[in-house]
């Protein structure tokens, strides 16, 4: 069918207001676009975010200063190049106000310019490389960095009989961090790192650099490695006879992450961990949050993800009622910057300046308490920031 030009013309009008209309209802309604792996490797990332997220709205109501809040979760299989797309797709077409999520540092890497170019703040919850919130003035992180919680283990090992240690870590960001910056404390406080080993982050196999660590015999034997793959490597240590041989493992909470700890067996008990939130951590606010989340979601325990989750959306809300809902990306980012408020990990700290979270640093020892294992916190380093900051 042919149309006369006036009638296109008319017809075209009406195009463009019905994709104008939804944007107009659209203007009360505030849009988080989560973009998280919720497939693949890294997907209890993923589900623990999300859960705590959904968590936080289901506790503080979705309409907040006016605005009715939506969550869009994206699964980007924690292949950066599909959190770029995903992110772009949620800047472009859904017009997000705040992106939010990203599971691994490659992803939040990948959308920092896009946060920067659309001046959209960018909330990372679970990534932990120092240098990310330096990739973007938008990025306010609520997660933690690997420099906050390694130093603290590297102060608390040689006071504890540990000179010797091997380092195994996840060859990308936050496992070079860890790397660097236990080795320069445990140097400093005289103890030695006497090899760096490094494994790849996709599908690591650990056997043979642990035949390494045994030949070196080192005191213990230092870990990182990204939640999820935890279980892999404490499996595997102590079907190596590495504890009976005399090493010690020590590690970031990534490696007893409370998503898994419970499953990891008695070989798992004893290992000493430094980390910013143990599912176990006694404040009367955790309990709550752990008794929610696990209502929710069938039992399933809380890891340092969720908190990361659940603390960032508390940072979101804050600054939209804060902006009195009226705010762009300038206001809201200002409105982040500085908020100080009581986590289910302890007193958090959002450092203007840096706009990365400071926290406190607990140690804590692998413990059976009612017949399930948990990180339970024997000592506290209070308000550490980052070590990690060039600036
Ligand atoms: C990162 C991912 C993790 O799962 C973790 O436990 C720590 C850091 C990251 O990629 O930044």
């Amino acid at each position: 069918m042919t149309f006369t030009l006036p009638r296109r013309a008319a017809l075209a009008a009406l195009a463009t207001l019905a994709a104008w209309q939804p944007a107009l209802a659209q203007d009360n309604v505030f849009k988080i676009g989560l973009v998280l792996p919720m497939t693949g490797q890294q997907a209890t990332t993923g589900r623990q975010v999300e859960a705590a997220a959904r968590l936080y709205m289901a506790q503080h109501g979705d309409t907040v200063a006016g605005k009715k809040v939506q969550l869009i979760v994206k699964d980007d299989t924690s292949l950066p190049d599909q959190t770029r797309r995903l992110a772009q797709e949620l800047i472009v077409n859904d017009k997000v106000n705040v992106l939010a999520g990203m599971g691994i540092t490659p992803s939040a890497m990948a959308v920092a310019p896009l946060a920067t170019q659309s001046k959209t703040p960018l909330v990372v919850m679970a990534a932990a490389t120092s240098s990310i919130t330096e990739a973007s003035p938008y990025i306010v992180r609520s997660s933690f960095t690997l420099p906050q919680v390694s130093v603290a283990l590297a102060d608390w090992a040689p006071k504890n009989g540990i000179k010797t240690v091997v380092t195994l870590v996840s060859d990308y960001g936050p496992g070079i961090d860890a790397e660097k910056f236990f080795n320069q404390r445990l140097t400093f406080n005289g103890g030695k790192v006497t090899e760096s080993l490094r494994v790849p982050l996709r599908n690591p196999d650990f056997a043979p650099f642990l035949q390494k660590v045994r030949d070196l015999k080192p005191d213990a034997l230092f870990v990182f490695v990204p939640s999820g793959a935890g279980a892999a490597v404490m499996k595997q240590f102590v079907e190596r006879g590495m504890d009976k041989a005399g090493i010690k493992l020590i590690a970031t909470g990534d490696v007893t992450d409370d998503d898994q700890l419970n499953d990891m067996g008695d070989g798992a008990l004893g290992v000493v961990t430094s980390h910013h939130y143990s599912a176990a951590h006694p404040s009367e606010l955790n309990k709550k949050f752990v008794d929610a989340f696990q209502k929710a979601n069938k039992n399933l325990r809380p890891n340092f993800m969720a908190v990361g989750g659940y603390d960032g959306m508390r940072v979101i809300y804050e600054a939209l009622k804060a902006s009195k809902g009226q705010g762009g990306g300038d206001a809201l980012l200002a409105a982040m910057k500085g908020q100080i408020f009581e986590s289910p990990r302890g007193p958090v700290f959002i450092d203007a300046q840096t706009r990365d979270i400071v926290q406190n640093v607990y140690l804590r020892k692998v413990e059976r308490k009612d017949g399930q294992l948990y990180n339970v916190e024997f000592d506290v380093i209070k308000d550490v920031k980052d070590p990690g900051k060039t600036k």
